[in-house]
Order: C-alpha cells, then sequence, then structure tokens
C-alpha cells in the first residue's frame, strides 16, 4: 500500500479536509492534537475557518469549543480564532491571534493544568466531545495509529470523541515509531486506578501506538506538511546568568548531601529562558542527568547529543525549525533516549512527587513573599496559560523560577510588591532566580524573604522602591505575618497601567 496508511480499510477512508469540516456543526466540541506547535491538524483547522468564514458571511451563528494539548501554531489557532470561530478554549494557548481574541471578550479561555484535562474530560465535566482530528505519522498493517511529534492529549481524544478525524502527516518521520509511550492504565475510573509504574525517567510502561476504533472514523486526510516551530531567542547575557545561578545552586545541593551526583529528574518549562538554562548546563560539568518534563526543546537535544543527558522523558517536541528537520532526519537514533508520553504521564504528579524532579520554569513576576504569576499581564490580560508549570511546582523535590529581572527595557520589573495573578503561591515555590542572583526559599517564613527577593533577585533600579514598601509595610499592615499596605500592593501595575512604567517618576 502506497504512503504512510499501511491498513486497507484505514485507506478506504481518505478523503478532503474540506468534506470533514462541512460536516461540523455550530457548538460542537472538537479535541485536535497538537503541542507546543508539534503534531497539530494542518489541513482540517483551516478548512473549518473557511466553513465558519462563509457561514458568518451569510449571518450565520457558528463557534465552536476548542480543546487541544498545549499551544499550537498559526494554521490552527489563529486560523480559527481569526473568524471569530473560537467560543471556548483550554487548556493552554500562545497565538497571539487567540490571545487578542480571549483579552478582547471574544473567546472564553480556561486555563486548566494540563495534567487534568483528561480526568475533567473522563469525569464528564464538558459533556459528550464530538470530534477528535489528531495528526499521526502513519496507520499501521492493524490499524493503530503511530503518533507524530506529540502526543499531548490525543490518546484521551481518541477514546472519548464520538467522530474522529486522522490526518496523516508524510513530513512527520516514520521514524518516529518506538519513541512513543502510550500507556491506557489512567483509563481506569477512580478505586479502580493502580499506581502508574514509573520509578525511573527511562522506564516503558504502555505501547509504542495508539488504540483507535475505526467505526468512529469518519475521514482520513492526507498531508505533507512541516509543524510550523518558532526559533528561541538567542542566548543573551541575562539568560546565561540566570543559568549560572541555578547551576551553582544545584552544585551546592550535590555539596550538601541532599542530591546525587546526577541530580534528581530536571523538568524545564516552556519559552526562552528555560532554553536558555538548558544550553546553560551544557557548558557545566554535570553527567548522567536524567530529564522528566513536558517538552523537548533545542537545549535538551543539545544535552543528549553531548552525552550530559542519558534519558529525556516528556510529551512533545517544541523545536526551532532547524532542531526539527535534524529530528526528522535521525529521530530513530534517539529511540529509548527520548520518550513522548501522553500529557497526563509526562505531567503526572504522583510521578513527579517520587522521582523528586526539580521543576525550573519561566514566570511574569514574582512578589516579595515569593508567590508566583505565571500567566497574566497587569492582573487582566492573559500571556499564555499556566501550561504544566503548575503539575511540576507544587509535587517538584525543588521547584525554581527564572526570569530577567525586568521586562520591556526596564519599564516593569519581574519582582512586585504582590503578584497581580496567583498561579503558584508561597508555599510551592522554593527557590526564585533572575540575572541579579537567586533566592533560596526554603525553610523561611513570608516576614524572612522579603529582602532576600529583593536584594537578590529585584533590579537594582527597583530595589529602593521595593524596600521602601515592605519597611512600610512592616510598620502599618495589620497583621505581620504577610506584611502589605493594601492600599499599594498593586500600586506598581497601576502606576504601569496609567503611565507605562512601574518606575516612579
Ligand atoms: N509584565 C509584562 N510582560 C512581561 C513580563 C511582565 N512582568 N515578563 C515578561 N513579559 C513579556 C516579555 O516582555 C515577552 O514579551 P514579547 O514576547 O512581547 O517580547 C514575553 O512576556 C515573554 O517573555 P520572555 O522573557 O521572552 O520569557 P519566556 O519566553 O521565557 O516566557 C512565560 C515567560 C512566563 C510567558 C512562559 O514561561 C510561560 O508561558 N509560562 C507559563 C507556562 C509554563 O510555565 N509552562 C511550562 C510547563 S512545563
Amino acid at each position: 500500500m502506497a504512503g504512510r496508511i499501511h491498513s486497507e480499510k484505514f485507506a478506504s477512508k481518505v478523503t478532503d479536509a474540506e468534506t470533514v469540516a462541512k460536516m461540523v456543526k455550530n457548538g460542537d466540541k472538537i479535541g485536535v492534537s497538537g503541542f507546543t506547535g508539534a503534531g497539530y491538524p494542518k489541513a482540517f483547522p483551516v478548512a473549518l475557518a473557511a466553513e465558519i468564514k462563509a457561514a458568518h458571511e451569510r449571518g450565520e451563528e457558528f463557534m465552536v469549543s476548542l480543546f487541544t494539548g498545549a499551544s499550537t501554531a498559526p494554521e490552527l489557532d489563529a486560523e480559527l480564532a481569526g473568524v471569530d470561530g473560537v467560543k471556548y478554549r483550554t487548556p493552554y494557548q500562545g497565538d497571539p491571534v487567540m490571545r487578542n481574541k480571549i483579552n478582547d471578550g471574544t473567546s472564553f479561555y480556561q486555563d486548566i493544568h494540563l495534567s487534568h484535562l483528561h480526568n475533567q474530560l473522563a469525569y464528564g465535566f464538558f459533556g459528550k466531545l464530538d470530534w477528535a482530528v489528531v495528526e499521526v505519522a502513519a496507520i499501521t498493517a492493524e490499524g493503530e495509529l503511530v503518533p507524530s511529534s506529540s502526543v499531548g492529549m490525543n490518546r484521551t481524544y481518541l477514546d472519548l470523541a464520538d467522530k474522529i478525524v486522522l490526518e496523516v502527516n508524510s513530513w512527520q518521520t516514520e521514524d518516529l515509531y518506538g519513541l512513543h509511550d502510550i500507556y491506557y492504565g489512567i483509563e481506569e475510573p477512580p478505586g479502580k486506578r493502580g499506581p502508574v509504574p514509573i520509578m525511573n525517567a527511562g522506564d516503558i510502561i504502555g505501547q509504542k501506538t495508539m488504540k483507535v476504533d475505526f467505526d468512529k472514523v469518519v475521514g482520513v486526510i492526507e498531508t505533507d506538511s512541516a509543524d510550523r516551530n518558532s526559533p528561541f531567542k538567542p542566548l543573551d547575557e541575562d539568560s546565561m546568568a540566570i543559568a549560572g545561578h541555578l547551576i551553582d545552586f544545584l552544585k551546592g545541593e550535590i555539596k550538601a548531601g541532599r542530591m546525587p551526583k546526577n541530580l534528581f529528574p530536571m523538568q524545564s518549562g516552556v519559552g526562552n529562558i528555560a532554553n536558555a538554562v538548558l544550553e546553560g548546563l551544557l557548558e557545566s560539568d554535570f553527567e548522567h542527568l536524567t530529564c522528566y518534563t513536558e517538552v523537548i526543546q533545542d537545549g535538551m537535544i543539545s544535552l543528549l547529543d553531548a552525552g550530559k543527558v542519558d534519558v529525556a522523558s516528556a510529551t512533545s517536541f517544541s523545536l526551532s525549525p532547524e532542531a526539527a528537520h535534524m529530528i526528522n532526519e535521525s529521530a530513530a537514533k534517539y529511540r529509548g533516549r527520548m520518550i513522548l508520553r501522553p500529557q497526563d504521564i509526562s505531567n503526572n504528579p504522583e510521578v513527579i512527587r517520587r522521582m523528586g524532579v526539580i521543576s525550573c520554569n519561566g514566570m511574569i513576576e514574582a512578589d516579595i513573599y515569593g508567590n508566583v504569576n505565571s500567566t497574566h499581564i497587569a492582573g487582566t490580560a492573559m500571556q499564555n496559560g499556566i501550561g504544566g508549570s503548575g503539575d511540576f511546582t507544587r509535587n517538584a523535590s525543588i521547584s525554581c523560577f527564572v526570569s530577567p529581572s525586568h521586562a520591556k527595557r526596564g519599564d516593569i520589573s519581574a519582582i512586585v510588591p504582590m503578584v497581580s495573578h496567583h498561579d503558584h503561591t508561597e508555599h510551592d515555590v522554593s527557590v526564585i532566580i533572575t540575572e541579579c542572583g537567586l533566592a533560596d526559599l526554603r525553610g523561611l517564613a513570608p516576614r524572612q524573604r522579603s529582602r532576600l527577593i529583593i536584594n537578590n533577585c529585584a533590579h537594582p533600579d527597583y530595589r529602593p522602591i521595593l524596600l521602601d514598601y515592605v519597611e512600610r509595610a512592616e510598620k502599618e499592615a495589620k497583621g505581620l505575618h504577610t506584611p502589605h499596605i493594601l492600599s499599594e500592593a498593586l500600586s506598581f501595575h497601576q502606576r504601569f497601567v496609567e503611565t507605562g512604567s512601574m518606575k516612579k517618576k
């Protein structure tokens, strides 16, 4: 049989995206593949956006609820959001068009911990899922699916949706076969569900392919399109300094006898700074590290290639175009060293806690007591979402947050009196790192933390006004456990909204 569809009965269902898109109805709930720009369907969303646009031009209502693994790419989020086609979006996004529609009130967005979504769907919190639209690298002769460059929510959407559309993308190498570990034990309901039997990052507990009920498949679409990943920002002095502080800290943990020489498994978040931290590890003398993380970024591949990392477990690639090309050429050589799992397993709290994962995620801002905002700009506008940062942070042995000390050419301080939105509370945050330094918050009460965070992490331009705030708060506050002046706690943000800068004129 030609191409990637090795099963005759699946080949008999080949159709085009336009035909399938015409079957979608206003209000349908659609679960699509895709995670950080990898493995999303390329043809169906564009065809659906055209249907929605045409319906709107006829004066008809047509919006859908869009469920993904995480962020996708312009062909998906931007296409559908651009025609005002998304009524509800979950669990994570990062597309500028989608973000604008969320922030201008067109689309509802529910920012859900990535490991929670499987359960919430399985428990029926969303009612029934109408569609699963999933990109795969191939369909085997036995009628099982070889996942493509991400796994994300695919197993759940395939299991729960009424109707299934498969996009078989021949741009994805068939050598991806063997890189995935699809675990089905989590399907059992509470009371019957056993432990997830992962003891080490490299453990394989499931199968190489995903199951699919042939009777639910309404169409198979053939594509040949690249994942549209964005390049990372080049390493700058700030990100190298942040990586340096983290590495010194980890060496200190080994010296203190709290960690083995190859550390506990590492998790590294999304974004430029998290990628830079991985690049920094490359220059370090660590060896035989393991990673239990959410995405495999360029920096992780460098670490695997350099022999610094023995094995990396994740749910998706999140690569620059160059690194994606390289993986397409040589995926087979990473079998056994890279493992892609469903996101409820890559981000599984039980496994993260058991293995003592060290988490490291980017943040928008932290406050002087160690609360962290990963998602909102000035308290009201959504940036991306919490993603897996909560899954890892709460369950890690040590949870780190990294950010440059200031943003927008110095007009925004990453350290503020009170965060304008809480994603990670002071109870979950162990370490804060900026280019200025590192604040180790372990074992410290809120009042013991404030000066450490200000003096070690805040940009020098903001230290005096932060110190002034904390000194006055300690005199004026009614309660001295977490001293605040309530009328001023969000004054940095208010000043930014009013003047464009958090700095005092
Ligand atoms: N106020 C306003 N804007 C801010 C800001 C702040 N306090 N801090 C950062 N930004 C802006 C930056 O200026 C930049 O804007 P630009 O794209 O217009 O240049 C953007 O946010 C990204 O910041 P950057 O410094 O490049 O960091 P990043 O790429 O490392 O991303 C997060 C940082 C917080 C947005 C990103 O890590 C994230 O989405 N985290 C939440 C999800 C998560 O942690 N997932 C990992 C789970 S495994």
